[in-house]
């Protein structure tokens, strides 16, 4: 009983270290080495939706140490010396932006690369060709006109919407978030790098919805201008403009439904567009 009741003490006491500790774990490296590392300069952030889009990255740092606020995990540690902050931010809009607040607030980031998959809008894009985004667009972010009961839906007459933001007390209007245009050259510098398709500049649309409708989809292409769609960008983007933080958008295409293959391969483009990504931290951090 004596040896029962000294188990649980002891239970109890490495649980409350372990929820002082603020849930962070090291893997293979100390916490204090790591620790320091991150507080000496600001990190470059490089968010991933899913786990395929980030594992390629955590395997670059070998020794990281994890963080978790909420829903969302964090991966501190070095690419090439470089402190890097990897985001795992989960699918979606909502996750995206919640999860750049959190990576915000937590790691004041100097920079925020959102990298991963995405389906082709451009026919002429084929599935892991590489989009360098140099504008996100919310293209989830539409107005309709009046219709009457029975009248049915127009989607063809949707309109988009501009996002509102405000700066100084002032409110401005959005059609889409540039990405930092320095971040763009630097990393089209390097497209050569990128050996498992053509690199391009392009734009890319956000929305929580996954498009197979080939006019859908080239309705986006001609109206909004869109080579490729997603789920995070123009959220993760919105968030970095709030906050003064230099954005990049970079997406291997997936999937498509207008360039003739029937191919979907989240895993490969994920790791592809991962790889690219670890080439732009290290040109960054040179
Ligand atoms: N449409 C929408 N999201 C896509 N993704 C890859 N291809 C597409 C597509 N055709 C990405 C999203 C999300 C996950 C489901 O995959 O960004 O994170």
């Amino acid at each position: 009983m004596k040896r029962f009741i000294q188990l649980n003490i002891f239970t109890a006491l490495m649980m409350i270290t372990f929820l002082l500790m603020g849930c962070s774990s090291v893997m293979g490296a100390s916490t204090d080495s790591l620790h320091n590392q991150q507080l000496d300069h600001p990190p470059i952030a490089v968010q991933g939706a899913m786990d395929v889009e980030v594992s390629v990255l955590l395997k670059e740092m070998g020794a990281y140490r994890q963080e978790t606020h909420g829903n969302y995990t964090y991966y501190l540690g070095k690419i090439n010396k470089i402190p890097v902050v990897i985001s795992r931010t989960g699918i979606g809009m909502v996750n995206a932006a919640a999860s750049t607040a959190l990576l915000i607030e937590n790691y004041h980031p100097k920079v925020i690369i959102n990298q991963g998959t995405a389906g082709g809008h451009d026919p002429n894009l084929h599935v892991f060709d590489t989009v360098i985004g140099s504008e996100v667009m919310n293209i989830g972010r539409l107005t309709s006109e009046h219709l009457d009961a029975g009248q049915g839906i127009r989607p063809r007459t949707w309109k988009f919407t501009k996002t509102e933001m405000r700066e100084n007390g002032k409110i401005k209007e959005y059609a889409s978030f540039r990405s930092d245009p320095k971040l763009v050259k630097a990393a089209l510098r390097i497209a050569d790098k990128y050996k498992h398709g053509k690199v391009v500049v392009g734009k890319i649309g956000s929305t929580d919805f996954w498009n197979r409708e080939v006019d859908r989809i080239l309705w986006f292409h001609k109206t909004a201008g869109t080579s490729a769609e997603e789920m995070e960008a123009a959220s993760v983007a919105q968030v970095a403009k709030g906050f003064h933080i230099p954005f990049l958008s970079v997406r291997t295409i997936s999937n498509s439904e207008v360039s003739g293959e029937k191919i979907e391969d989240l895993e490969t483009a994920g790791h592809y567009c991962a790889e690219f990504a670890i080439e732009i931290v290290k040109a960054l951090g040179k």
